[in-house]
């Protein structure tokens, strides 16, 4: 049987590709929903028109990036000047990302585009990190995670990685391998890390760099994740396959391919149970990440002496700089999270990728490791309202 005819869908059984395709092509739509992706086009007229800049600030830190787009803020706006930001407990990642680094990463991302987008309006950003007490080392709690006080301040200065806020986006397709990062810019990358107590590393300046052993580990580590059942599940809790579902939930990972959306539509596409190794749902992923890591001319990687609550938002804060900066520079960047995950399968590429980036010492944390380089644009990822963030 030819894979490329026949697809072996969950759960057993083979179904022929062209069947599927003309099930529903003609009645389906595969386009992103406008109003999922309205917050990219920045704070609306509302937003724009209000004294209290607060909302101004919110509309460009929740384009901030979150593992899984699970987008877990809940800003506080209970006293005047000020924002709480905690985080929604019921939007976290306990299978792949058990002590919530990631989660913590992500709410560093949110503060640092606020702070950015303070700058850009003349505001000073108190920031205080765990203003009620650190949570512990395994899990968060209710406590906030920071607390901002804006001050007007005409010293503060603006910083031009607020101008390319709309224009970031995770990039998961194909690059150009053919066109490596010039040295200028990964140096202009690096730059961009200096407010923060993290080291830059990458590779791939010249064509030809030993990249397939970071490749390999990416792609055993993306295996890994894919045929350990609960932590599949839990992307596939939050995989939004289609319009409908995008639409109505507007946060989670995007399927908008339209296979997937067929098999989906007409009930092949089973999310109740992990696949098999050799289903469909596992092979097309393999191979299509396997390609994908092929076509990358570099990678890089911030790694952090420390590995405590403060370093893990500062690192979040540090990475999308980064992503901005790259966004400056016309290149696009993928996180690579799975081999950096603290659940016990990862231990072997864990250990190989924390290796290879030189994060031997003890206490170095790999925070962060990413494919980068030129490709076509993506479209944006989904946000929900800004009202479903604030807490008033
Ligand atoms: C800490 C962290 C880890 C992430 N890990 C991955 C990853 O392993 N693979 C991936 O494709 N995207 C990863 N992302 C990117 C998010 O999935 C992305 O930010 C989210 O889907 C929203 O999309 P956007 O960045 O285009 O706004 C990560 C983001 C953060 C902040």
């Amino acid at each position: 049987m030819k894979r490329r005819n026949f697809i072996r869908i969950t759960g057993g059984g083979f179904v022929s590709a062209a069947s599927v395709t003309a099930m529903g092509l003609a009645s389906c739509s595969f386009a992103m929903p406008p109003e999922a992706i309205e917050a990219w086009r920045g704070p609306g007229p509302d937003v724009a028109a209000s004294p209290d800049l607060r909302r101004w600030l919110l509309s460009y830190a929740i384009l901030a990036p979150h593992s899984h787009n699970l987008q877990s803020w809940i800003a506080d706006l209970a006293t005047p000047d000020e924002i709480v930001l905690r985080c929604d407990l019921q939007r976290l990642l306990p299978q792949t990302d058990p002590f919530s680094r990631q989660i913590m990463m992500s709410h560093g991302t949110f503060l640092e585009l606020l702070d950015l987008a303070a700058r850009e309006r003349g505001l000073r950003a108190d920031i205080t990190l765990f203003p009620e007490g650190l949570f512990g080392p395994d899990k968060l709690d209710q406590r906030p995670v920071a607390r901002i006080r804006l001050k007007a301040d005409a010293t503060v200065k603006k910083d031009p990685l607020f101008g390319q806020i709309l224009r970031r986006h995770t990039h998961r397709g194909a690059y150009e391998l053919e066109r490596a990062v010039p040295e200028q810019t990964w140096a202009a990358l690096a730059d961009a890390v200096k407010p923060w107590p993290l080291r830059f590393g990458h590779v791939g300046s010249r064509l030809g760099e030993r990249l397939e052993v970071y490749r390999q580990i990416a792609l055993d580590a993306w295996r890994i994740e894919l045929s350990t059942p609960r932590t599949i599940m839990e992307s596939y809790r939050v995989l939004r396959v289609g319009v409908a579902e995008i639409a109505a939930h507007r946060d989670g990972l995007s399927v908008l391919d339209p296979m997937v959306v067929l098999l989906n539509r007409v009930g092949l596409f089973d999310r109740s149970k992990a696949p098999l190794p050799d289903d469909y749902a596992s092979t097309s992923q393999i191979e299509d990440f396997r390609r994908k890591l092929g076509s990358t001319p570099g990678f890089l990687w911030l790694v952090s002496a420390g590995n405590d609550r403060v370093m893990q938002v500062n690192a979040g804060r540090a990475y999308v700089r980064v992503q901005l900066a790259a966004a400056a520079q016309g290149l696009s960047m993928q996180p690579l999270s799975q081999a950096l995950q603290e659940y016990s399968e990862q231990e072997k590429p864990y250990a190989e990728i924390h290796a290879l980036t030189g994060a031997t010492r003890p206490g170095h944390t790999l925070q962060m490791w990413a494919r980068v380089g030129y490709a076509q644009p993506v479209e944006p990822a989904p946000r929900r309202a800004l009202k479903d963030f604030i807490r008033a």
